[in-house]
């Protein structure tokens, strides 16, 4: 089929890619002149894992084009696909001018039946505003052409992202006809050969599906850094509380890693987000504002670790401290929101020095960070460790799960490492010689 899909950000550029590695001819559009340029040349704007060569190979072969042409694109599509940003407006709800812009263009441009197909997150009622956009501007032209929208939610995770969209566990479609339910089943025929892995519903309650999907993901990591933060207070240690509980199968292993707060460009937005919409409409989502919060103070609690092991805010000034890990999370290099950040801010306020090192968002952390006092970013792990007082860990990337204690025991003046992902045994750590401060560990 001819899909053309507006917007290369994470969910465009994986879903256009993995549309295409299945056979279908896509179009991606962006307003972006360099990034289609330099996708145009090969050069993915992300790393994300096995995505360079999967969209490298299709460009190739034809079956994935870059374009910044809308109007030209419009004209090639059975299927549009609109998966451009929706960021935090000042009050926390999903801004939607991207995506109204989009379907005034499709509206102002389309002269043949299309399916438009929402798949950025976008708060329950948008299928209707962008459906109402396009009528708009159809009408403005005084054209008549048949359309229908659906919303079609995207489970990815950043860092899996290539995988959860070749293998999704569900493919979720909010339609409000059975033609249009049709197409989209023939779109996602190629990932759905084994068992039927479409949930057809309504287009409303597929919009709150997603919102609802990750509301309760971040519920679980909130709720487990709650029970870590009264576990340290009570001398009990997380890490037995945690495997205890998730032998339940009603609670499950996943997602109950207590840490330094969740991040990334979907969890903080989109609980926020849902608060929004509850509140528009006369409900005090009292559940969704504590995850929040809680999470909040989370992301300072590394930083309050440090403050109880040196005695005081003070006692950090002049610290020389090493950071590893700066993206939100591993295999991305994406730091929206992430815990390093308020991390960093809060040890340069003290009068700290950090020398942090990550395997992929350096470059993000240069950008972000700029040339501030007190911050050096390195290109290895052990730069980060010269002259060192302490090592602070941030973000579990696999290198950091085994390191050399005697190595890092003498190259800590104050032998002490402060995890905010628990990745040691606290034994062995100390075994070492070195203080160890984790979460939620009973100290
Ligand atoms: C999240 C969801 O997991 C995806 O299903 C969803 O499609 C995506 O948002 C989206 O809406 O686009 P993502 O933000 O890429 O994916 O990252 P996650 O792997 O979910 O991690 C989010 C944050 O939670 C990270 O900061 C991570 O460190 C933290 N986390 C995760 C914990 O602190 N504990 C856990 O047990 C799990």
């Amino acid at each position: 089929m001819k899909v053309v899909i507006f917007g290369t950000g994470y969910v465009g550029l994986v879903t256009g890619t993995c549309l295409a590695e299945v056979g279908h001819d896509v179009t991606c559009v962006d307003i972006d002149i360099a990034k289609v340029e330099g996708l145009n040349n090969g050069v993915i704007p992300i790393y994300e894992p096995g995505l360079a060569p999967m969209v490298k190979d299709n460009h190739a072969s034809g079956r994935l084009n870059f374009t910044t042409d809308a109007v030209a694109a419009i004209q090639t599509g059975d299927v549009i696909f609109i998966a451009v940003g929706t960021p935090p407006d000042e009050d926390g709800s999903a801004d939607l001018q991207y995506v109204l812009k989009v379907a005034s263009t499709i509206g102002e441009n389309i002269h043949r039946p299309v399916i438009v197909v929402n798949k950025s997150t976008v708060p329950v009622g948008t299928a209707d505003k962008v459906r109402a956009e396009i009528e708009r501007a159809l009408k403005a032209r005084n054209a008549s052409v048949k359309f229908d929208v659906v919303s079609n939610p995207e489970f990815l995770k950043e860092g899996d992202a290539v995988k959860d969209c070749m293998r999704p566990d569900r493919i979720v479609i909010g339609a409000d006809n059975e033609d249009a339910v049709m197409v989209m089943r023939r779109i996602y025929a190629p990932f759905n050969r084994n068992h039927d892995r479409m949930v057809t519903m309504d287009i409303r309650s597929a919009e709150l599906t997603k919102y609802a999907a990750n509301a309760m993901l971040a519920t679980k990591i909130s709720f487990m850094n709650e029970i870590a933060n009264i576990a340290e207070r009570v001398g009990a240690d997380i890490e037995h509380v945690r495997k205890g509980i998730g032998s339940d199968p009603r609670i499950g292993w996943h997602f109950i890693y207590p840490g330094a707060g969740y991040g990334g460009s979907c969890f903080p937005k989109d609980v926020q987000a849902l608060e929004r919409t509850a509140t528009q409409v006369g409900y005090r989502a009292e559940l969704l504002g504590a995850v929040e919060a809680v999470n909040d103070r989370q992301k300072s609690h590394l930083f309050e670790l440090m403050v109880r092991h040196y005695g005081s805010a003070q006692a950090l000034r002049g610290k020389n401290i090493a950071l590893w890990g700066l993206a939100f999370k591993p295999n991305t290099d994406d730091m929206r929101e992430a815990s390093s950040r308020r991390l960093i801010a809060l040890l340069l306020e003290a009068g700290a020095k950090v020398r942090a090192y990550d395997p992929e968002a350096a470059h993000e952390a240069k950008r972000i960070f700029g040339d501030v006092a007190g911050l050096e970013i390195v290109p290895r792990a052990t730069d980060a460790l010269a002259q060192a007082d302490a090592l602070v860990i941030v973000t579990e990337w696999k290198q950091f799960r085994s390191p050399d204690f005697n190595a890092l025991g003498h190259a800590l003046a104050d032998r002490v490492i402060f995890d905010g992902r628990n990745l040691y045994e606290p034994a062995e750590v100390e075994g070492h010689g070195l203080a160890y401060w984790a979460i939620g560990r009973g100290r």
